[in-house]
């Protein structure tokens, strides 16, 4: 890693905001290599000095892996002139230059996303032959049935491809799951649409074996342990 500032290093590894941070380094409480260093500016190799933070070292995550329950009406995508991003909702303990969401749901769709800042894990997750069976939970305006069910499991013919088989599973009301292994534009929408049903609300749960933890709210992130991160390849 390059020299970066002491106070973004610190705000990148969720010490606290850069304010707190520089609080912290001006009450003398950062060593770096056993000397207090007092200005947050100064720039430090966060690889090869040893940080402590209160006595405590610091050991410097290269990567950030983010859950997020994403809300409806946000993009997926790092930043945009004009509307809200996924990123934009990061609190400031968890944002870092380079931030983005692996993989992307439409605006109005909501639940699990990854947002990462290492290209080598999105690739991987996202490469189609990776097949990463991600579950989503739809709410349609009629219920689906065995013929549905049988056409999903088939491979669903659209317009420009037919889609790998898929499983669908009927649940209360109008509302089905169901686990696909592509992410196509649109593909769940349009799997629903050659059947003649329409989407009303999407969400997705899970993504290989890790699931949306449901104590966070929409709009709310936390980060994936290492256990957690590794069940996405499960
Ligand atoms: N399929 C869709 O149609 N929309 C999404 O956001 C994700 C999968």
């Amino acid at each position: 890693m390059a020299l970066e500032r002491l106070d973004k290093i610190l705000a990148s590894q969720g010490i606290g905001s850069r304010r707190e941070v520089a609080a912290l380094i001006r009450r003398g409480k950062v060593t770096v290599d056993g000397q207090a260093l007092l200005r947050q500016e100064q720039k430090v190799d966060p690889e090869a000095a040893e940080i402590c933070v209160d006595g405590k070292p610091l050991f410097v995550k290269k990567y950030l892996y983010l859950m997020m329950n994403k809300p409806s009406g946000v993009l997926s995508a790092a930043r945009d002139s004009r509307a809200r991003t996924v990123v934009d909702l990061l609190p400031p303990e968890l944002f870092r230059k380079g931030l983005f969401p692996a993989g992307r749901l439409d605006k109005d769709t909501t639940g699990l996303l990854i947002i990462t800042d290492d290209g080598e894990l999105a690739h991987r997750m996202l490469a189609p032959k990776s097949h990463i069976y991600k579950l989503y939970e739809a709410q349609l305006d009629n219920p689906v049935d065995e013929d549905d069910v049988e056409a999903f499991a088939k491979g669903v013919p659209l317009k420009d491809f037919v889609c790998l088989p898929a499983r669908l599973e009927p649940c209360a009301g109008n509302t089905a799951r169901v686990q696909v292994r592509e992410g196509k534009f649109h593909q769940v929408k349009r799997m629903f649409a050659a059947r003649g049903k329409t989407v009303l609300a999407l969400t997705r749960l899970q993504m290989g074996g890790l699931k949306l933890d449901p104590t966070l709210k929409p709009g709310e992130s936390r980060e994936l342990t290492e256990e957690e991160l590794a069940l996405i390849f499960s």
